[in-house]
C-alpha cells in the first residue's frame, strides 16, 4: 500500500503504526498495529482513539491484511471483530460497512485497499470543510471552550472541533481556548493541551468543574465539541461531560456547537436513548494512570460508575457543523437528520 503519514497514523513498508495516545505528551511513541488482536487492544486501551481515527485505523488494517494475502473469509472475520471494538462512535461501523462492500467485489483485494485510502482522503477533506464552516461562526476576540480531543490525533486531518479552532485562530479570531481536562482519561489535559501547543493556539487548561464559574463571569464566548454519534433527532453522544457543558451553556446563553463529519451521523438511532454508551473500567475513575505512572486514590472496594460518553439533547445545541454545512435547530426540528447526509 502507498505510504501514509498523519499526526497519529503511519503506514509504511506494509506495516501500520499508531501514535500511542496514552503516552502523550510525556513521550512520542509509535506502536505496531499489524494484527487484529494488536489493534483491538490499542483501541480498548485508547492508545488509538477518537471517532474518525478508530474507523480509519481499522479500515487500513483490513486493507493491509487483504494485501498480505489473507483469505476473504478471514478478512471478513477480522472486520467483524474490529467492528465490535468500541460501541459508541458510529464512524467505525460506517467505515467498515464501506470496506464490507469492497470485500464483496470480484477484485476485492484492490477494492478494499482503494476504499481504505478513499476513507482517509475523504476524512482529511471533511475536516477542512468543517473548519471552513465552523470558523465562519467564530467572532473576533473569542474565548472558546472545548472538551476532550478532536484534532489531528483523532482524525486523519486537522480535526473537527479543533479544526474549527485552528481555522479561526489562523483568521486571527481566537483570543484563547479554554481546554477542559476531561476526566477521567484526561484527553483534554494530555492531548488537546499538547495539540494546542503544537498548533500555536493560545490556551488555558482548566478542570472540568471550572467551566460553570468561567461562564458566569462572562469568560466563555462559545463551546465547541466533537461527536461520536448523531441520532436522527439531532441528539449527540460525545465524551462524558459534554452534556454538563451544554446545560451550562444553555443556562448562560452561550452558543454550543457540535462539529462532526457526516460519518458520525446515524439515522437508524431515533434519538440519543438508542445510542449504545460504552462502560469502562473502574480503575479509570478510582485513580489515574499513564506514562507518568499510576496512582489510585479510591478505597480498594469503591463501587464505581464509568460511562465513557453522555448524550446531549438536540434542544441544547445551537448548530451542528458538518462538512456539508451548518445545520440549524430549525432544520433539525424539520427532520434533516432523518435523511442520509453526505
Ligand atoms: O474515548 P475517546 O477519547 O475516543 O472519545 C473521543 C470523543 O469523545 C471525541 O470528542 C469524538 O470522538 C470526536 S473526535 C473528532
Amino acid at each position: 500500500m502507498r505510504p501514509l503519514n498523519t499526526t497519529s497514523l503511519i503506514l509504511r513498508d506494509n506495516r501500520l503504526w499508531i501514535l500511542d495516545q496514552q503516552a502523550l505528551p510525556q513521550e512520542k511513541r509509535w506502536l505496531a498495529s499489524d494484527s487484529v488482536e494488536e489493534l483491538v487492544d490499542h483501541i480498548h486501551a485508547l492508545r488509538v482513539r477518537g471517532a474518525p481515527l478508530i474507523g480509519l485505523s481499522a479500515s487500513l488494517l483490513l486493507a493491509l491484511l487483504a494485501e498480505r494475502g489473507l483469505a476473504r473469509d478471514d478478512v471478513m472475520q477480522a472486520l467483524s471483530t474490529l467492528r465490535a471494538a468500541r460501541p459508541t462512535a458510529v464512524n467505525l461501523m460506517n467505515n467498515l460497512d464501506r470496506i464490507k462492500q469492497a470485500l464483496a467485489q470480484p477484485a476485492w483485494r484492490a477494492a478494499v485497499s482503494a476504499e481504505a485510502w478513499r476513507l482517509v482522503e475523504e476524512d482529511r477533506a471533511l475536516c477542512e470543510r468543517i473548519a471552513d464552516h465552523g470558523a465562519a461562526l467564530v467572532a473576533p476576540g473569542s474565548r472558546l471552550l472545548t472538551h476532550c480531543n478532536t484534532g489531528g490525533l483523532a482524525t486523519a486531518g486537522i480535526g473537527t472541533a479543533i479544526g474549527v479552532l485552528l481555522r479561526a485562530h489562523q483568521q486571527g479570531k481566537v483570543e484563547h481556548v479554554w481546554v477542559d481536562e476531561t476526566r477521567p482519561l484526561l484527553q483534554g489535559g494530555r492531548l488537546t493541551a499538547w495539540e494546542m501547543g503544537e498548533l500555536g493556539i493560545p490556551y488555558r487548561l482548566i478542570c472540568d468543574s471550572m467551566a460553570a464559574s468561567l461562564m458566569a463571569q462572562g469568560q466563555v464566548d462559545a463551546v465547541w465539541v466533537g461527536a461520536d454519534r448523531i441520532a436522527a433527532n439531532g441528539d449527540v453522544a460525545n465524551k462524558i461531560g459534554t452534556y454538563s457543558l451544554a446545560v451550562l451553556a444553555h443556562y448562560h446563553g452561550i452558543p454550543f456547537y457540535v462539529a462532526a463529519p457526516h460519518t458520525t451521523h446515524d439515522p437508524t438511532c431515533a434519538d440519543g436513548a438508542a445510542i449504545p454508551i460504552e462502560q469502562r473500567a473502574a480503575e479509570e475513575v478510582a485513580g489515574v494512570s499513564g506514562s507518568f505512572g499510576q496512582c489510585r486514590w479510591a478505597p480498594e472496594d469503591a463501587d464505581v460508575y464509568n460511562p465513557a460518553f453522555d448524550v446531549t439533547p438536540s434542544a441544547l445545541i445551537s448548530g451542528w457543523v458538518l462538512d456539508s454545512g451548518v445545520i440549524t435547530p430549525q432544520q433539525v426540528k424539520a427532520g434533516i437528520f432523518q435523511q442520509a447526509l453526505g
